[in-house]
């Protein structure tokens, strides 16, 4: 395989006169910038994807740097020509962040005013600083907006200041494994890290580029610290188990050292990172993530985001304990509260935090999927015509839907087109979620079961669930949460007491297959048999409203039932509108 080259570059950017004013009132005079692209800017300047290194990383995201390299960049996986981040596509940047030790101007550089390293001289920089110098280099490059931005972890954390700081600049946001602000247990690990550092003696209050001491042990520790908090119980399980080395790694002197694999590696870990990062970086950058907050900074999440027009991926890994789903639901939740085009999906992985850099089949298609989503001009031919009739009447214009059970999205987009409605998807199935996002929709990979409940209250206009009901575990549980989220919920089911049924049971003692009702009674996902009848009653008893409900049979005798105004025995489906106020007189 012929390796695809690239240099990392260097530019010194055009400041104002005086310097770049920080959020501290601080300014720097002098800022280089470390960055790689790769692929080709369009003439517009709009096929740009900027991409943000985690705590730790830096310009190099893709290809090699030399043709004898072992790895390419860290994030190889993901871009290159026919990548998900594909290459032949866009043109895809990636700079160290301000504070960094890979060429961007950080603790290290030279004090144009004493001509001496910074030192902790340096000023404290924040998240939104760092965004700030990343924008001044896009326009050095002639990026005119952002077809997208992408990142994980602190990476993540810059990529949403990104939508925050320049709400009109960034398309699309991919916030992988990250948060709006750092959980206190995550905060624990790092304080104990950075004090690791200024107890080291080598440190010398970051005074020790002179000596350029060989051993840096409070850097190894904070590396060690961080590093146990990227894995998970599981991945180390597997990687190390209890096992036993043979010998003790060089270096090894303590009494109390063990043989366990998990020490080892660590000791390599530790090692292989104090070689290639400065400590005060470290010291500056983790603390620019600790202090990272999007509600206190803007007062509330809803007043950080509210001018976004940015569309976003929001990502969580299942099993990430630093930045564990509910805090990237909490984004999703703030976003989807502000109608604004949120995607959501889990990453089901064993890697703990650090599966965002690891090779992985369903990242790829999910991030490929949202970055190449375009909305079809007509929607799939998978839809009932009837049902859609039925609820395309039941709503209003330009209403903001969200269809629960939504599948491959066909109903959202038929009923786009039909009502002009805005519509999010929620499904559990990935391989749906994917085609919903490959289709430019929005959709939220979530149990319905339970997935309503993050949903805040009023967050939309009309809720569907068709032909989901009788697949939840608790349906009464999330019709009420259906009137939580929405005033309205149209509600479809297949009615268990249609004629039908009822004669497939009692002469042929068989359970019914049918077209409504498709599956066998080994392999079907209806696991609560409702009638009209029994939905009715459910209502009644529950004060729910019924301000509407329609009924469907395709047999003849089906429908004669039901001008007969039998629907409990007619109906092979029912449709009800419901809401929570009584708006509209009952049927
Ligand atoms: N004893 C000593 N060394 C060991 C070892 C053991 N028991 N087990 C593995 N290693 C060494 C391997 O020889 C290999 O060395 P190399 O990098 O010089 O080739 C290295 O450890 C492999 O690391 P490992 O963690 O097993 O690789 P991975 O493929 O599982 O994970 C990374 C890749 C990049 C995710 C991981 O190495 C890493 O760096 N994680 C931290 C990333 C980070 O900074 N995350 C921050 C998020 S904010």
């Amino acid at each position: 395989v012929t390796k695809i080259l690239v240099e990392t570059q260097t530019v010194r950017l055009e400041l104002p006169p005086g310097g770049l004013k920080l959020s501290n009132e601080e300014t720097l005079a002098e800022i280089d910038v470390a960055y790689e692209t790769y692929g080709q800017l369009d003439i517009d300047g709009k096929n740009a994807i900027f991409v943000c290194h985690a705590l730790t990383g830096d310009a190099h995201a893709a290809f090699y740097q030399d043709d004898k390299d072992k790895k390419p960049g860290w994030w190889d996986t993901l871009i290159g020509p026919g990548k998900a981040i594909d290459t032949d596509r866009y043109y895809v940047v990636c700079s160290n962040i301000l504070g960094g030790c890979k060429g961007t101007t950080g603790p290290a550089s030279i004090n144009p005013a004493t001509g001496r390293p910074y030192g902790i001289k340096f000023p404290l920089i924040t998240v939104e600083d760092s965004v700030q110098v990343e924008k001044l280099l896009l326009d050095t490059l002639g990026v005119a907006e952002l077809y997208a931005i992408i990142g994980g972890s602190l990476g993540g954390m810059r990529a949403l200041q990104w939508c925050v700081s320049y709400p009109d600049y960034v398309r699309r946001c991919i916030c992988v494994a990250s948060a709006v602000n750092l959980s206190p247990q995550a905060l624990a690990f790092d304080i104990i890290a950075r004090q690791e550092i200024e107890c080291d003696p080598n440190w010398k209050q970051g005074k020790f580029y002179e000596d350029n001491p060989e051993h840096m042990n409070g850097l190894v520790r904070a590396r060690q610290i961080g590093h146990v908090t990227y894995l998970s119980a599981a991945s180390m399980a597997a990687k190390f188990g209890r096992e036993i080395r043979e010998k003790p790694m060089p270096g090894e002197q303590s009494k109390f050292s063990t043989s366990f694999q998990v020490e080892s590696y660590l000791n390599y870990q530790g090692q292989k990172f104090v070689e290639r990062f400065d400590a005060n970086s470290y010291l500056y950058i983790s603390r620019m993530m600790d202090m990272f907050d999007l509600e206190a900074d803007y007062g509330s999440l809803r007043e950080a985001f509210k001018h976004t027009q940015t569309k976003f991926l929001v990502v969580s890994i299942s099993t990430d304990w630093l930045f564990p789903s509910v805090q990237q639901l909490e984004i999703v939740s703030i976003l989807l509260s502000l109608r604004k085009h949120v995607s959501y999906f889990m990453l089901d992985s064993p890697y703990g935090h650090d599966a965002f850099l690891m090779e992985s089949d369903t990242l790829q298609r999910g991030i490929e999927s949202f970055l190449s989503g375009e909305t079809p001009s007509q929607p799939a031919d998978t839809l009932d015509h009837q049902d859609l009739e039925l609820i395309s009447e039941m709503l209003e214009d330009d209403m903001h839907v969200l269809d629960v059970g939504s599948g491959d999205g066909s109903l959202i987009l038929a009923l786009q087109e039909a009502r002009n409605i805005s519509g999010v998807c929620l499904d559990l199935d990935f391989d749906k979620v994917e085609t919903c996002m490959r289709r430019g929709l929005s959709v939220i990979q979530l149990d319905a079961d339970t997935g309503l409940s993050l949903i805040e209250d009023n967050a939309f206009d009309c809720v569907l669930l068709n032909q989901t009901i009788q697949q939840l575990h608790s349906a009464l549980q999330t019709i009420k949460q259906l009137l939580r989220i929405s005033d309205t919920g149209i509600v479809s089911f297949p009615n268990f007491a249609y004629y039908g049924y009822r004669l497939s049971l009692a002469f042929k003692g068989r359970l019914p297959v049918s077209k409504v009702l498709p599956f066998a009674w080994y392999d079907t996902p209806n696991i609560h048999l409702v009638t009209v009848r029994d939905f009715r009653d459910l209502c009644k008893q529950h004060d729910i409203h019924i301000a509407q409900m329609e009924y469907e049979s395709v047999s003849l005798t089906g429908r004669l039932m039901l001008s007969l105004g039998l629907p409990n025995l007619g109906a092979e489906r029912s449709l009800a509108k419901i809401t929570r106020n009584h708006k509209t007189p009952t049927e």
